[in-house]
């Protein structure tokens, strides 16, 4: 049934983020947004799982409309998506193990010993196995990030969104992490949004693209429609050329 965001609208004081943005990934793909720093990427994807409350428009996932979702509907959405959020936001009061196995606890029928077993798939997923006992604070940015992504599979959500999960990581961990990404699509199905700025990524893990420009979608369509748009916006963004950008806003 997938994602469905429906003429989303918001402002934050007299600054309009999104103004009329639609977007869809459909069930089993998954969606790239694009879209320059401050466009609302972010702000979008808490709408997914009702952090934010839009101005007007509405979310749709699986089938249920998330603005109208009382407390208990939310939570049982959250159960449904993983959230990669774009600063990993782990508990540094817990061990690496507890951040993992914190959604564990709260949204599954796991026993003691299942969990245990489940945190060591997940941190081996992540290549992080042997870090359970570390504290957040004793990891590398790269590592915090990737324990950030264990912490949002481990429930194997059927939804999936990772805001800039390969941002700060160097090369060879960032494929690492984008078939982690595919295996997900691929092994289990997982519809997923994903948020990057890292094109070799993008395009890696890409059933389809959107672009988020000036508070709307300005383009939407498959890999091979991306790369031969001629919109000198979405040029500018996936070959880096700001000037082409600067003509058009
Ligand atoms: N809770 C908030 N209160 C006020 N303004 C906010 C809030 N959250 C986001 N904004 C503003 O909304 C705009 C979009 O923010 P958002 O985090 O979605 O950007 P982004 O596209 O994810 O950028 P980046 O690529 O840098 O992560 C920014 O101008 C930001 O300052
Ligand atoms: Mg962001």
């Amino acid at each position: 049934m997938g994602i469905i965001i429906r003429d989303l609208h918001k402002s934050f004081g007299s600054k309009v983020v999104l103004d009329g943005f639609s977007v869809e990934a459909r069930d089993g793909e998954t969606l790239v947004i694009l879209g320059g720093s401050g466009s609302g990427k972010s702000v979008t994807l808490k709408h997914v799982v009702g952090l934010l409350t839009p101005d007007a428009g509405e979310v749709e996932v699986d089938g249920e409309v998330v603005t109208t979702l009382k407390q208990e509907g939310l939570f049982a959405l959250r159960r449904k998506v993983g959230y990669v959020f774009q600063f990993a936001a782990l508990f540094d009061s817990m061990t690496l193990a507890e951040n993992v196995a914190m959604g564990l606890r709260r949204k599954s029928d796991l026993d003691e010993e299942g969990i245990a077993e489940r945190v060591d798939e997940c941190l081996r997923l992540v290549d992080l196995e042997g870090y359970g006992d570390r504290a957040p604070s004793e990891l590398s940015g790269g590592q915090r990030k990737r324990a950030g992504i264990a912490r949002a599979i481990a429930t194997r959500p059927q939804y999936l969104l990772y805001d800039e999960p390969t941002t700060g990581l160097d090369p060879v961990t960032r494929a690492m992490i984008d078939q982690l990404i595919l295996r997900m699509s691929d092994e289990l199905g997982v519809t997923g949004i994903v948020i990057t700025h890292d094109m070799d990524s993008a395009f890696r893990v890409a059933d389809r693209f959107a672009m988020l420009h000036n508070g709307r979608c300005r383009f939407q369509g498959s890999p091979d429609e991306i790369r031969a748009s001629q919109d000198p916006v979405v040029r500018g963004f996936i070959e880096g050329r700001p000037e082409l950008l600067e003509k058009e806003s």
